[in-house]
């Protein structure tokens, strides 16, 4: 049973189509931290709340070992038939990014593309508490987050909730990795209507 994941996904990703590649500061991350692995099969990445895939399918491409969770089968759905349309290999979960259904230490790297703020604080605090579990000792996190000073309404209304994160509040969300580092990503949007500001933080357990 899903406990926090909100059902107005699934309805947003059966109307609309969602975007179908990874955003830059992700591909600059893996890039920095991965592109070297000698065998990048044996690199495994987790993404949190993986939506259709977009960032799975690059991992995959790149040669990565990919593995996505999400509360929406419908999301879920459109990923399975990518990869496979592709003959591109990931493994996908149906549930919950609070209770992971992984064994501890088992992850390089775990992916969250704006996924953990749409949970509540202290949901996000169990979320992230699963994370490091699943992380293997000096595996990386990476988080891409709402910051506060932005509208709600420029992202959406009609379905689950949107935590803004303060950079106070960074240290204390993050608590339990090492080496938090944080970088800020402002935008203006629909011609200067709105502005996106966005946290891409990493950090370590
Ligand atoms: C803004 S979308 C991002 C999707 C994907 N990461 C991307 O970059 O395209 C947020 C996703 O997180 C999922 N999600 C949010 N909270 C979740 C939770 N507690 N457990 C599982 N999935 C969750 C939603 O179903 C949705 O697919």
């Amino acid at each position: 049973m899903l406990r926090m994941w909100d059902p107005g996904w699934d309805e947003l990703f059966r109307k609309n189509e969602w975007g179908r590649y990874p955003p830059e500061e992700l591909v600059r991350f893996v890039a920095r931290n991965f592109y070297k692995a000698p065998d990048r099969a044996a690199v495994r990445f987790l993404e949190l709340g993986c939506g259709p895939g977009a960032n799975l399918w690059f991992l995959a491409r790149e040669g990565f070992s990919a593995t996505g969770i999400d509360g929406s089968a419908v999301a879920l759905d459109r990923a399975r038939r990518r990869l496979d349309g592709e003959g591109l290999k990931a493994e996908l979960t149906l549930g919950d990014a609070s209770k992971l259904p992984y064994p501890d230490a088992s992850f390089d790297c775990v992916l969250d593309v704006e996924c953990i703020y749409a949970n509540s604080w202290e949901d996000s605090l169990r979320i992230l508490a699963e994370a490091r579990r699943v992380l293997k000792p000096g595996g990386l996190l990476f988080s891409k987050a709402f910051m506060t000073g932005m509208p709600k309404e420029a992202l959406h209304q009609d379905y689950g909730l949107i935590r803004l994160t303060s950079e106070e509040e960074l240290p204390k969300l993050y608590a339990g990795f090492s080496s938090l580092e944080y970088d800020s990503l402002i935008r203006t949007d629909r011609n200067r209507k709105h502005e996106v500001r966005e946290w891409i933080v990493t950090a370590r357990k």
